[in-house]
């Protein structure tokens, strides 16, 4: 990529760390997004695709969980090193994020206008009236059709898809850079699951706002992204353009999502699964950790850890690619 990245993860691990016990679950993941570009995470359940995003605004469990390594670097500075105080400043302001399920993000205690008039609050000093004109407007931006109403509900007044989008409401009330989506749509309806992925992609269009999306969804990745990493154990095994790791994907794993995948434009269309299943971050083998699922696997696989290198313009973790 020419332009500078607007938020660089770098050689990110984190790491569980206890009485006694200690592992890495998230290792040496770098991670570049760039200003008004889509990028999609995509990876099985368990692969530290949350935990990645999570980390970026400080909000993983601390203790156990740490960042064991390296850095992401945003507007000059390094999150992971940053006081509480200056990571609220940038939390839902300069970064902001939505997570898989806003039934449990919403706090059922105020209405959808306390919420987002305190998060405009939160970062903004002014008046109520200007707050409530800037949620209303995020709430239309959302795809919210009557704003003025849903101001005054309750969470629980809310149907899924309309909790959804009073969650990305909040997300945007601020104007964020950039906008990380955690499964965003995974427990809504297919038709709901088309129309906000829509909204999110016009929304970034429209802001210029930067848009990290983690899915399962490869429909999703085809028709909405143009970047993605693939993740497998917490690490990335492949990396380049949407265009080119679907039209050829290179290492086994992601070949293996994409196995039965017939038509990527048409609708909906799930992560394929693999055979066997994914180790725990404590168990994991000392070659390559997908060894044991693959029908690629050669001798060194079992002994040598690969490494991230660049084939043609994808990045690839493979002793045995495929070409
Ligand atoms: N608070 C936690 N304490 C211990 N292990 C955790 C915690 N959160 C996540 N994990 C473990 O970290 C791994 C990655 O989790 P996660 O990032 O949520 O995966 P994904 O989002 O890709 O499904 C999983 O094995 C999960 O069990
Ligand atoms: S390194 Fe070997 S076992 Fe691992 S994905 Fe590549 S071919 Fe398969
Ligand atoms: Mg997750």
């Amino acid at each position: 990529m020419e332009n500078t990245p607007l938020l660089d993860i770098c050689n990110l691990s984190i790491g569980l760390r206890g009485d006694g016990v200690g592992y890495d679950i998230v290792r040496d993941v770098s991670i570049s997004l760039h200003p008004n570009e889509t990028l999609a995470v995509v990876g099985e359940s368990g692969c530290g695709k949350s935990l990645t995003a999570l980390s970026i605004l400080s909000l993983i469990a601390s203790p156990p969980l740490f960042i064991t390594g390296g850095s992401i670097m945003f507007g000059g500075r390094d999150l992971t090193q940053i006081s509480a105080s200056e990571m609220r400043a940038i939390r839902g302001a300069e970064i902001a994020m939505v997570f898989q399920d806003p039934m449990s993000a919403l706090d059922p205690m105020f209405t959808v206008g306390t919420l987002l008039t305190s998060a405009v609050k939160a970062h903004h000093k002014v008046k109520s009236a200007v707050a409530k004109k800037l949620a209303l407007d995020a709430l239309a931006d959302a795809g919210i059709e009557d704003p003025k109403r849903r101001f005054d509900e309750y969470p629980f007044q809310l149907s899924g898809g309309i909790s959804q989008r009073v969650m990305i409401a909040l997300a945007l009330v601020n104007n964020p850079k950039i906008l990380i989506a955690d499964e965003p749509t995974t427990a809504l309806d297919v038709t709901v699951q088309a129309q906000i992925l829509e909204r999110l992609k016009e929304l970034k269009n429209e802001r210029g706002m930067a848009l990290m999306l983690i899915t399962h969804n490869l429909g999703v990745v085809a028709s909405v992204a143009d970047r993605m990493v693939v993740m497998y154990t917490g690490e990335v095994v492949e990396s380049g353009t949407v265009a080119e790791v679907l039209a050829s994907p290179h290492h086994p794993y992601t070949n293996g999502l994409l196995g039965a995948v017939p038509r990527l434009n048409s609708g909906i269309t799930e992560l394929t699964s693999i055979p066997g299943r994914v180790p725990q971050p404590y168990e994991l083998p000392v070659g390559c950790t997908f060894a044991d699922r693959c029908d690629r696997n050669i001798d060194i696989c079992g002994v040598e850890h690969p490494v991230l290198e660049l084939r043609a313009r994808t990045e690839v973790r493979c002793h045995n690619p495929v070409d």
